[in-house]
């Protein structure tokens, strides 16, 4: 990770290397940051941590200018804005989040005062508001007021060192927006990939007959494959064409490693004429990429990207930080903050994929708040740069389990799911059957509880709001942002794993089928001289004739039937499953 860390060497202030008494005051009033009520549900303590086990902290710096990069992601992203399209550059984006001078000297000396130099920050962001500093767990603690054990995930029986708190010098609190490790306890394998095998089709029934043939319709119904998709979205007649410039990216975690002999088996069954492409993987913070061992959501991900965007450029990021990790040995990092390590990467380089479809969340009330905002503010980052930014809504519907609040009160509430309740992300809820198509049961939808309605969806969401009345008053927040935006299939998706076919679904389905709509639209636009879509959102609502307005299903949850499809945006299906052919019309202008 010394990518930029090099360049900014000789440009930061330097770290005093003595400690100074008098500063000493200045960093030893704590006042908290984040804390939970209890262990987050799932974890178990195990013991303490060997206090010089390392912990590769990241250090989220406040940055200077977030709220005109907003309103400029806004600005941009209005199809009727004099800015529309106008995307900013690598340097315009990092200047607008640039830690204040004041927040960068405050930071640096707290760390100073603790014994650290400049030459311990092992990476430092383009902009300078993200650093990353290994230290030991009772550096860390001394620092930030907080206690490190040892917790296990009962299910995954994954491994974390994480705190039920932590503080920060009462005055670092205007100058750093997070720390990480430290509350945030959701690792690479509690994360929920929303992807599932469908359990009649697991083993038994797995070899399907493979035949290149064009697949009829009525097919569809039982088994989806790229024919269905481009016959149902109405992309079968379109033509890549800026295929030089042009790329679909798709974010992979949980060691899930893309198939590039299984993608073959795919394309000879369902597109031979893209027999002898592949895609690019490109590992991040030592991802693997072992090709005897194809994933489930890694094979599902790219043979429907591929299979819907072919020829255009695919890249797979395979971002890594691998449980188990046996917290006493001599493993010096502890990383499992996907996302961050993710999104510092790719915001690292000076071209991003136009597109990127990821299919993996949390439930938002297990992500800490400020974890999540900063993480959502990364993904504005990414739209303020042209990319439009898609993720799975979840397949739990309104809430899976028990629903109970992790706040103490164990009170039941509605779930919603993190990154897809982000304002800055378009959520992909699922559909299934086609003559009609019809809301999945498990199509992952609500409100957050950290994000308020952004104005782009306020007239859709209240609109389906005065529909609802009163039915779950007080299970979901209705000032939140809603979501998903929109939908696509879901079930039945035919995914060639270590050379045998299976029907995969999930909102896992979703994601990648929509971004490879989204992206032949930004082929369109791009070899037309126009600019990529960027972030879609406030396009989209402002235009729901180029959707299928989903009208019947529901997504069940928590004890309750969960809310209904219904005419216009609902918070099942969003908008609806995507048209071609009418996006097209609506994003030449
Ligand atoms: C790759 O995966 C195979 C199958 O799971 C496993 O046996 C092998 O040890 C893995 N190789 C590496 C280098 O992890
Ligand atoms: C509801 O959402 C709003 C907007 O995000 C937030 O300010 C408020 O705290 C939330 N209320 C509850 C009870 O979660
Ligand atoms: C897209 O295809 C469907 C049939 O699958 C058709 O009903 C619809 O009119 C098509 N849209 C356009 C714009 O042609």
């Amino acid at each position: 990770m010394l990518w930029s860390f090099l360049l900014f060497l000789g440009a930061a202030p330097p770290l005093g290397v003595f400690a100074n008494p008098l500063a000493t005051k200045r960093w030893s009033d704590l006042v908290e940051k984040h804390s939970w009520a209890e262990i987050p549900r799932g974890w178990e303590y195990v013991r303490s941590p060997d206090p010089e086990h390392i912990l590769e902290m990241r250090i989220g710096l406040k940055q200077n200018k977030i709220n005109e990069l907003i309103s400029s992601l806004y600005q941009i992203s209005d199809p009727k804005h004099d800015r529309y399209g106008k995307h900013l550059s690598k340097q315009e984006a990092d200047a607008l989040v640039a830690p204040h001078p004041d927040s960068a000297e405050a930071v640096e000396s707290w760390l100073s005062d603790h014994g650290f130099k400049t030459d311990d920050i092992t990476f430092r962001s383009g902009g300078g508001e993200w650093i990353v500093i290994p230290m030991t767990v009772s550096q860390a603690e001394a620092m930030l007021g907080a206690k490190y054990e040892l917790y296990r995930h009962s299910l995954s029986s994954s491994y974390v060192v994480r705190t039920l708190s932590y503080s920060l010098p009462r005055e670092l609190h205007n100058h750093i927006n997070m720390v990480s490790p430290t509350t945030y306890f959701g690792t690479l394998r509690s994360m929920k990939a929303t992807h599932f095998i469908q359990s009649n089709s697991f083993g038994e029934e797995k070899g399907f007959t493979l035949s290149p043939e064009a697949v009829p319709p009525s097919s569809c119904a039982t088994q989806i494959t790229p024919a269905c998709l481009k016959v149902l979205y109405n992309t079968s007649g379109y033509v890549p064409q800026a295929t030089d410039v042009n790329v679909l990216g798709i974010a992979g975690y949980l060691d899930e490693f893309a198939n590039r002999a299984d993608l073959q088996t795919f394309f000879t069954a369902f597109l031979p004429e893209a027999v002898g492409t592949s895609f690019d993987t490109i590992t991040v913070n030592n991802g693997g990429d072992n090709q005897s061992d194809p994933g489930v959501e890694a094979n599902l991900d790219i043979q429907y990207t591929e299979g819907m965007s072919f020829p255009t450029p695919n890249i797979y990021y395979s971002t890594g930080g691998s449980p188990p990790f046996n917290p006493d040995s001599e493993t010096p990092t502890d990383t499992n903050e996907p996302y961050l390590d993710w999104l510092n990467f790719v915001l690292s380089q000076d071209t991003i994929p136009q597109t990127i479809t990821t299919s993996y969340g949390d439930d938002e009330q297990t992500v800490p708040n400020d974890f999540a905002v900063s993480v959502c503010n990364l993904f504005a980052e990414l739209g303020v740069r042209g990319t439009t930014v898609l993720f799975s809504s979840g397949d739990l519907g309104v809430g899976g389990g028990d629903c109970l609040t992790n706040d103490g009160t164990d009170t039941v509430l509605f779930q919603p799911d993190f990154p897809a309740s982000c304002p800055f992300v378009t959520a992909v809820g699922g559909t299934v059957g086609i003559n009609p198509e019809v809301a999945v049961d498990f199509s992952g939808g609500g409100f957050s509880r950290y994000f308020p309605t952004p104005d782009y969806q306020v007239e859709a969401v209240n609109s389906f709001l005065e529909g609802l009345g009163d039915t779950f008053s007080g299970l979901f927040n209705s000032s939140g942002r809603a979501y998903p935006d929109v939908a696509a299939q879901s079930e039945n998706f035919i995914v060639i794993i270590g050379g045998e076919a299976f029907l995969v679904g999930g909102t896992s389905a979703s994601s990648p089928t929509t971004a490879g709509v989204i992206s032949l639209l930004n082929d369109f636009r791009l070899s037309n001289g126009q600019s990529s879509l960027g972030f879609i959102n406030p396009l989209i609502y402002a235009n729901p004739g180029g959707f299928n307005d989903i009208v019947s299903g529901s997504n069940p949850g928590c004890g309750t039937q969960g809310f209904s499809a219904g005419i216009g945006w609902d918070p099942v299906t969003g908008l609806g499953t995507p048209d071609f052919l009418k996006l097209q019309a609506i994003v030449s202008a």
